[in-house]
């Protein structure tokens, strides 16, 4: 629990004094990664299942983190979560998923018996034991916190957190809009990394990167509202007439949507390509092309997906009204990645100081009454496979690499850019408020500052 405002804060080694230096050690020293275990995430809301994995009454997932396993089902009172131990002698009742409708939760112990909401409903040879241990309150399962939020069920361990929503406020704004509870689960893939799980966040949390490990990305078309981020490292390829701008631009949607599914949908980028061919005329002011072009993809986007069923929002007044960022995080391991109506979403879990499980989710928004099969967590593929997205691949290459340079005799800190990296910064500093006790609503303020759209300068986060 976190301590009061005025109480004594705990000494944190490898804190960070100078927001624009990560001391290297935090990526991988032991007692660094004990104290996250035991003071970052016991407070924070962890994005622990999408609702589609317990679509029916009865259905059970089961979330892991580090030693501790929760399962969420979907109960007489809705979605509910207990904490994954029989109130007997503590065997875990329920590993991967499943129904319990009709059997409820039985220990494979001694054959305690757990209704769908938790109820203990049976005790095998009940008189053996003292009526004074068996109080029914004391039998029932233990709940865990859980709040819904984008089409997710999230958790958190600790009873006296702030709501889910005090952490995350302008991030929901942007993306309820975009009707981010609706989106439905294309496909879901995992890999365990050789990585800090801090670090394979980071990789998403800049822009920088794009120029020297996605090269395929760099060559943008002429397109204002991209060219400060394109002109980091050099100049970005220019095109000349207004169909060769847009047909680069068409190209970079091609890239950006290779292998990862809702980010840019196949979809999205036959509708470019059949904008292109049909003549429409854009705007020969090369500083005006991209934005025409996109006015007519989004409305054509928008229009289709309505037709189909599809309750698509307005691209258009998204555009204009609410835009959200490429990559939107919610501390301290979620993120999802709005391009046009659809998603891509990560996660990435810490298994070890050094190793984290990553999940990569294609989300789409499909017609409503479209049935969708329940997704199931798909066995990690080896990080290194040629099956994942060039994407994925180009960013999993330098990330062991990373890992393993951290170690290096000499190299203490990482040096951030204060103008781009700086959402690396301020995620790091959240999580030393945690490890060192700061008061809980000081805490949801920094996390609401701290987390958010990639590729932000550092902030003060108010500690
Ligand atoms: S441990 Fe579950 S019934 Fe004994
Ligand atoms: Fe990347």
């Amino acid at each position: 629990m976190s301590k009061v405002s005025g109480a004594p804060l705990r000494a944190v080694p490898f804190k960070i004094t100078n927001p624009e230096l990560i001391p290297s050690k935090r990526y991988y020293d032991e007692t660094f990664f004990e104290l996250e275990r035991e003071h970052l995430w016991p407070h924070v809301w962890q994005m622990a299942c999408r609702l589609e994995e317990i679509p029916n009454l009865g259905d059970w997932i089961e979330y892991k983190i580090l030693d501790k396993s929760v399962i969420l089902v979907r109960g007489k009172k809705g979605v509910q979560a207990f904490h994954n131990a029989c109130r007997h002698r503590g065997v875990q009742l329920a590993t991967g998923h499943g129904n319990c409708k009709t059997s409820g939760f039985i220990c494979p112990f001694h054959g305690w018996r757990f209704s769908m909401d938790g109820e203990n409903t049976f005790v095998f040879g009940r008189g053996i034991f003292s009526e004074d241990v068996l109080d029914q309150a004391e039998l029932n399962l233990v709940p865990c916190r859980v709040e819904l939020w984008g089409g997710c069920a999230f958790i958190n361990f600790d009873n006296d957190a702030p709501p889910l929503i005090d952490t995350m406020k302008p991030i929901a704004d942007r993306l309820d809009v975009r009707n981010v509870d609706k989106l439905k689960v294309e496909w879901w893939v995992s890999s365990v990394l050789p990585t800090n799980w801090k670090l394979a966040m980071e990789a998403f949390m800049e822009g920088y990167h794009v120029m020297r490990t996605h090269p395929q990305l760099y060559a943008q078309p002429y397109d204002p509202s991209q060219k400060a981020e394109a002109d980091v490292g050099g100049s970005p390829a220019r095109a000349r007439t207004s169909r060769q701008v847009v047909e680069t631009f068409v190209h970079h949607m091609e890239l950006l949507g290779d292998g990862m599914g809702g980010m840019v949908s196949k979809s999205d980028i036959a509708i470019a390509h059949e904008l292109i061919e049909s003549g429409i005329e854009l705007p020969e002011d090369p500083t005006q092309t991209v934005p025409a072009f996109m006015l007519h993809l989004n409305d054509e986007i928008t229009t289709r997906a309505r037709a189909r069923g599809i309750d698509m929002p307005d691209l258009n007044y998204l555009r204009a009204n609410n835009p959200a960022a490429p990559v939107e995080f919610i501390f301290p391991h979620y993120f999802l990645l709005p391009q046009f109506g659809n998603m891509s979403s990560y996660r990435i879990r810490p298994l070890t100081a050094e190793t984290c499980l990553f999940e990569l989710w294609s989300l789409m928004l499909y017609p409503e009454d479209e049935q969708r099969e329940r997704p199931v967590a798909p066995t990690p593929t080896p990080h290194d496979s040629e099956s994942f997205p060039e994407i994925p691949k180009q960013d999993y290459s330098n990330l062991p690499l990373q890992q393993l340079g951290l170690h290096a005799v000499g190299f203490e800190n990482m040096r951030l850019s204060k103008d781009v990296e700086g959402l690396i910064s301020n995620y790091q500093r959240v999580i030393d408020g945690f490890l060192e006790g700061r008061d809980k609503n000081e805490l949801a303020k920094a996390i609401e500052i701290g987390s958010g759209p990639l590729g932000v300068p550092i902030q003060d986060i108010g500690f």
